[in-house]
């Protein structure tokens, strides 16, 4: 992996099993990252208003507890998700960071 000076790296999997490995300024979200690296099958409609949840990713395990905490706009959208699981997150919502190096998020379905 080709990596630029402190920019955290995300590794996206699509929901049909194609990986990808992103690096992202921080301070961007993780749904800013995955789009702009043209990663379609995140629809993001909303543009990142947090009322739409087709940002919708599943957060890989071992970052679950860095990430910052869901806000119950958050949480009741994904409750409207399809098939929301345990590691959830609107993408929208989490921003990089160094602490996030590594990231890994599943894209989920969305229809
Ligand atoms: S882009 Fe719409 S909720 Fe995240």
């Amino acid at each position: 992996v080709n990596k630029e000076e402190g920019m955290p790296t995300l590794i996206v999997t699509t929901p049909n099993g194609q990986q990808r490995v992103l690096t992202v300024e921080s301070e961007q979200s993780v749904m800013e990252g995955i789009r702009q690296a043209g990663v379609g099958e995140l629809l993001a409609m909303c543009g990142g208003c947090c009322s739409c949840a087709t940002c919708h990713i599943y957060v890989d395990e071992g970052f679950w507890d860095k990430l910052p905490p869901m806000s119950a706009d958050e949480d009741s959208l994904l409750d409207g998700a399809l098939d929301r699981r345990s590691r959830s997150r609107l993408s929208c919502q989490i921003r990089m960071s160094p602490d996030l190096d590594g990231l890994a998020v599943t894209i989920a379905e969305s229809e």
